[in-house]
């Protein structure tokens, strides 16, 4: 069992699962290995979330960027993402577990859409963990699409614009509801955010892991919880300890 004080444990991870190809190719095999074992890494990382009480979990499973990559690729990532959910979906229900999806939603293939609708729909009213799959995501574009309808509201009169505030942006986001990520992992030793969270991640902790995806295993979880229970966080303020000699 681990050691970790529920009163530490963040209530929202989010991760970049990054490195499913250069796991692969330090074996020798091709970069579709590497994803395929990353699903597995996934559902650990479900496991484990929901055993230690994370209430959301978020991972960065396709980018709007990763569109560029090669055909082949793309449609391997299409197909695993297809497979997870239609053999996850199931097992994942019967975990309490509740899925959200964020990323544009809009020309996703036939095939696809259905199956992320499937999900939401099934485990709606579960009351555990959450499980937010980034797909097609990219904050920038996430942020253009709400400014959009921000915009709209304005311009059919439903909205003045003194009332853009940041907690009326953060509500008109894809996360709107979900509280923002306190820790984002990202693993592979790659230090950087790839267009991921950009508005929600303002004060998270960032954690930047050597391990690449398919190794992420419970144990570098627990490890990366417990590493997060010892950062302070001030959110622009003073450390709460110190604060506390003023006046005494
Ligand atoms: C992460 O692994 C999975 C996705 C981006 C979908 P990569 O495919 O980026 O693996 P590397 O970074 O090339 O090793
Ligand atoms: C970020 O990883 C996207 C996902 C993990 C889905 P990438 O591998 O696409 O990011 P870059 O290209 O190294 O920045
Ligand atoms: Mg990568």
């Amino acid at each position: 069992m681990n050691q970790l004080s529920p009163s530490t444990v963040p209530a929202h991870v989010a991760i970049i699962m990054d490195g499913n190809g250069r796991w692969a190719n330090a074996r020798g095999l091709p970069r579709a290995m590497g994803h395929r074992k990353g699903v597995e890494a996934v559902r650990e990382a479900v496991r484990t979330a929901t055993e230690c009480g994370v209430s959301y979990l978020t991972l960065f499973a396709f980018s709007s960027e990763n569109w560029s990559r090669p055909q082949s690729e793309v449609s391997d990532l299409m197909g695993l993402l297809k497979t997870f959910i239609r053999r996850d979906l199931a097992v994942l229900h019967r975990q309490n577990v509740r899925i959200r999806i964020i990323g544009d939603r809009t020309n996703l293939a036939s095939d696809i859409l259905p199956l992320l609708l499937e999900a939401e729909d099934t485990t709606r009213n579960n009351t555990g963990t959450t499980l937010v799959i980034a797909f097609n995501y990219g904050a920038r574009d996430e942020i253009a699409r709400a400014m959009q309808t921000l915009a709209a509201d304005v311009v059919a009169g439903r909205l003045d614009p003194r009332d853009i505030t940041p907690e009326r942006i953060g509500a008109s986001l894809d996360t709107a509801g979900i509280p923002d990520p306190d820790l984002i992992i990202r693993t592979s030793g790659e230090e950087r955010l790839s267009n991921f969270l950009l508005w929600q991640g303002a004060y998270a902790e960032l954690m930047f892991i050597p391990d690449f995806w398919p190794d992420f295993s419970r144990e570098t979880f627990l490890d990366a919880l417990s590493r997060y229970s010892a950062r302070e966080r001030r959110f622009g303020g003073l450390q709460a300890t110190k604060t506390l000699a003023v006046g005494s």
